[in-house]
């Protein structure tokens, strides 16, 4: 049997106990019943406590967008690499083999296109979660927009209300609006505001000062990639995120649509996981992509 040092030390047999006694790996989710701290584990690593989110849930705002035209080409070849799937429930349904046991955090909610006035979103049906099997559902809060606060706060609140009944937890999306400022200030605000209401997981973006982001959020925060990048700016950001106590990556656009996805997100992988520099994460792009 593994001594109390053995465990602290983090050969914990996936207990998840860390140095500072904490009984479970995923931050603010010591008091949670079986199976949500089941379903974390299967997103958040017991052994790194971090997880590779592979999002690809663009469509559902975005159409057709580049790199995800055909969902079957370019995504299911990346899924054997991912700890955990971000889709909509129509591509998960329609093109995600059933077979592959990656979990998989559930984009439920829906509303406006690239097309209208963004984040008008409403939730959809918490049962189609059960259906799915989901492992965690994705709701986006457009805080600092007054059209929109207070309904995808009340989605939030209603997806919490309703998948805690079944032990599923919730992905609070912090939504960027074109007037918002990009900053610790309102990324930390906005991410607070997911924790208060009940997420068990943030997801926003990097930005300066992003430790106070992490710090002021009692859940895990994982960041969104945004816009495609250099392969070697985008693992710059990851590992500098994982730096400032990123829990992970929840990351679309600078895998799927990079020169060479499969070789990307094995870095991505390498870099949250292990903890290897931007540089040897690119080198091993590099070799990877030959
Ligand atoms: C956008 O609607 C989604 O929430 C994306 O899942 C999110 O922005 C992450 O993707 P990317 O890394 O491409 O920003």
């Amino acid at each position: 049997m593994a001594d109390l040092d053995d465990l602290r030390e983090g050969t914990n047999f996936g207990l998840g106990i860390d140095k500072e006694g904490q009984s479970f790996h995923v931050k603010g989710a010591e008091n949670l019943p079986w199976g949500m701290k089941d379903r974390l584990s299967r997103i958040f690593n017991p052994k790194s406590g971090k997880t590779v989110m592979l999002a690809f849930d663009h469509g559902f705002i975005m159409g057709p967008t580049s790199g995800l035209e055909r969902i079957d080409l370019s995504i299911v070849p990346l899924i054997e690499y991912a700890d955990c799937l971000m889709c909509t429930r129509g591509i998960l349904r329609s093109v995600i083999p059933a077979n592959t046991t990656k979990p998989v955090c559930l984009r439920s909610d829906a509303g406006t296109s690239v097309l209208t006035e963004l984040n008008d979103n409403v939730l959809i049906d918490i049962e189609d979660a059960i259906r799915l099997n989901a492992s965690a559902m994705a709701v986006m809060l457009a805080i600092g927009e007054a059209a929109h606060e207070a309904k995808t706060v009340a989605n939030l609140y209603k997806a919490v209300d309703g998948a805690s009944r079944y032990g599923i937890p919730v992905m609070g999306v912090t939504a960027v609006g074109k007037q918002m400022a990009r900053d610790a200030r309102y990324f930390g605000l906005a991410s607070r505001i997911c924790a208060e209401n009940g997420a068990n997981i943030v997801k926003t973006y990097y930005c300066e000062g992003f430790e106070k982001v992490v710090a002021a959020c009692p859940v895990p925060v994982v960041i969104a990639g945004g816009k495609k990048l250099p392969e070697k700016e985008a693992l710059e950001l990851c590992y500098k995120a994982i730096n400032d106590g990123a829990a992970g990556v929840d990351m679309g656009r600078n895998v799927f649509q990079s020169d060479s996805p499969v070789a990307m997100i094995q870095a991505v992988h390498a870099v949250v996981h292990q903890g290897i520099t931007p540089e040897q994460g690119y080198e091993m792009y590099l070799d990877l992509a030959k």
